[in-house]
């Protein structure tokens, strides 16, 4: 079921309640799988907002994923940090992953930022390299799980909105200079950042080999479970994007090996052996993610204060 413009009300007007006498938030940062850490970063007076006592805020049962809204400032800037996300692999429904969106809008926020873990599609990327997001192909959205699916809410945007800029090239820009800038992240912690196209997938199961193959077919750069449900509701209602993905595995995209070609081999006494490969598991995912937690903090951080 949608929510109704009155539920997003009731959301923020809750929220102001609670951070009355404090600036509202003009920056909004959903932080991704193992990257929660910008939120305990925040200075100034921090309120930390456990999501049940958000309305219409769930709780978040992904692991790796905290459940609270964080207000405070960082570099400068009034923020409030998701700690942790809803992804529609955990049931919840389109309306439900991007609740906090609308809320975020009516609180006074005029830009997001996203962060992810996802698997690496493009030969060129390699583990703990970042991506920032271009554009994105989601073959679930254009499928029916569209988050701006159901009444619209002319108050937020049109009916039919064009979304082919949702990624504002203006910020990608300002953060591609921060990380040219900030020479010490390329030279001593060899992070390399990168632009291309997220794939989405609902999750929760990793891709086969041949969905891999495919979503690089298609264009897509990297593949994750979360990310642009929330784009499209924020694009829909104005608000600017910046969206970063941490590379924390390399999609297989090999083909399955022969059984034919084995079992023939194995009748000759041929020596063969199936090449054992690393497959996408959530351990290896929050590994990476923490190892790079801190380089991605350094660069939102540095691009906050040139916004
Ligand atoms: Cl390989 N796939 C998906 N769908 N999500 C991921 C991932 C892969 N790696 C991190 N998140």
């Amino acid at each position: 079921m949608a929510f109704t413009l009155q539920d997003y009300e009731e959301s923020a007007n809750s929220i102001k309640e609670l951070r009355k006498g404090h600036e509202l938030p003009e920056i909004a940062i959903i932080c991704g799988s193992g990257l929660g850490g910008l939120a305990e970063s925040l200075e100034g007076d921090v309120l930390s907002v456990n999501y049940e006592k958000i309305p219409g805020f769930v709780g978040s049962t992904a692991h790796g994923h905290a459940g609270e809204l964080v207000f405070g400032k960082l570099s400068g800037k009034n923020v409030v940090c998701m700690k942790g996300r809803f992804h529609c692999y955990e049931g919840y429904s389109v309306h439900v992953a991007t609740f906090p969106i609308r809320v975020f809008k009516l609180l006074g926020v005029k830009i997001v930022i996203v962060t992810n873990a996802a698997g690496g599609l493009n030969p060129d990327f390699n583990v703990g390299d970042l991506m920032l997001i271009s554009d994105h192909y989601a073959h679930a959205g254009m499928a029916g799980l569209n988050a701006l699916i159901g009444p619209n809410i002319d108050d937020f945007g049109p009916r039919f909105p064009a979304i082919s800029d949702a990624y504002t090239p203006r910020l990608r820009e300002l953060f591609a200079e921060c990380y040219l800038t900030n020479t010490h992240l390329k030279d001593e912690k060899n992070l390399v950042v990168h632009e291309g196209v997220y794939g989405m997938v609902t999750g929760p199961c990793y891709e086969t080999r041949v969905e891999c193959r495919a979503l690089l077919k298609l264009g897509c750069d990297a593949v994750g479970m979360s990310t642009v449900p929330e784009v499209v509701v924020a694009k829909h209602c104005g608000l600017e994007v910046l969206a970063v993905s941490l590379i924390t595995n390399r999609a297989v995209l090999t083909k399955e090996p022969s059984s034919l070609d084995i079992a023939r081999a194995k009748l000759n006494n041929e020596p063969i052996e199936r090449k054992v490969e690393n497959f996408a598991n959530h351990e290896e995912v929050m590994e990476v993610a923490n190892a790079r937690a801190l380089d991605l903090q350094t660069l939102v951080k540095s691009f906050l204060g040139k916004i």
